[in-house]
């Protein structure tokens, strides 16, 4: 039995082994996943002790998605520029690879499991931290008219909007000038919650003229209930209100693939975490 781990601290929340143990039925792929609480002061030590033991993988969450990027010895270009790594194998020379699989798990959700297009589209992101930084590279793949970042310090959006205007047009900004990037009439078609705002119930202070009624709005966050962002935008008269569970499960998918090389049927999965 193949042995795979999450590494978080508090990590008591995590779905990550529900997910996982439902691929792998799905798949027939023999592995056990379980969650590691690592101290604070010793993640690289526990995760060692879990290679040395047999593990063959491991996923990464807070607060040690940075230390895991310090860490390993090889990065995947996407894991590179998030300046995280939530995903760990080891190659067939036993280096130890860092990958990020969140963005693609974005994109997959958008464009595959709720048809949104992103291609020469105006989107806005909000926030500048790791979550934002994380998802950037593989939004501006999708080939997005302009992706405008928007935060509450705006001298963080303007970093990554130094770091990663080679692969796109980047703007950043503060939440009251997001629409100075919108040509006359137009509003964005769509806007993407990174902000931890969400965690105390805070919406970033947007105007609500930047939703019409063809615009997609897409928090990072989930919950049981509509998020408190996207309860904002309903309001807004939003097209399609959409959360983070997607994103959850298509990001292990992808992690998933990577250690065993098989796509699992995340539809399944998503549905059965509704459901808990
Ligand atoms: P994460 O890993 O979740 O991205 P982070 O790196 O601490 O965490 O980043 C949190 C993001 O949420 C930042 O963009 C932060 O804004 P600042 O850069 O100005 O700190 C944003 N954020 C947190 N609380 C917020 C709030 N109440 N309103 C608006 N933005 C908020």
């Amino acid at each position: 039995m193949d042995l795979y781990a999450v590494f978080g601290n508090p990590i008591g929340h995590s779905k990550s082994p529900f997910i996982h143990s439902e691929f792998a039925k799905q798949t027939g792929e023999a592995l056990e996943y379980t969650a590691v609480q690592a101290p604070l002061d010793s993640f690289a030590a526990e995760v060692e002790v879990f290679f040395n033991g047999g593990g063959k993988g491991i996923n990464v969450t807070v607060p040690f998605k940075e230390q895991a990027w310090q860490w390993v010895q090889q990065r995947a270009e996407r894991a590179e520029l998030a300046g995280a790594v939530n995903t760990i194998y080891r190659d067939s020379s036993g280096i130890y690879v860092g990958d990020n699989t969140d963005g693609k798990g974005l994109v997959t959700d958008l464009q595959v499991n709720n048809k949104v297009q992103l291609a020469n589209k105006n989107i806005l992101v909000l926030g500048a931290g790791g979550a934002v930084k994380g998802v950037l590279k593989p939004l501006l793949d999708c080939a997005p008219k302009q992706i405008v970042i928007a935060n509450r310090t705006v001298s963080k959006a303007e970093g990554l909007q130094r770091k990663f205007a080679e692969f796109g047009s980047v703007r950043a900004c503060s939440f009251a000038d997001a629409a100075e990037h919108l040509g006359q009439g137009e509003a964005f078609d769509v806007i993407i919650n990174g902000t931890s705002a969400s965690l105390a119930g805070d919406v970033p202070p947007i105007s609500g003229a930047l939703i019409n009624a063809d615009t997609v709005v897409y928090d990072m966050m989930y919950s049981a209930d509509l998020t408190a962002f996207n309860a904002w935008a309903k309001k807004q008269g939003a097209l399609q209100l959409i959360d983070g569970l997607g994103m959850l499960v298509e990001q292990a998918a992808e992690s998933f693939y990577l250690w065993r090389g098989v796509r699992p049927d995340t539809a399944a999965v998503m549905a059965s975490l509704r459901a808990l």
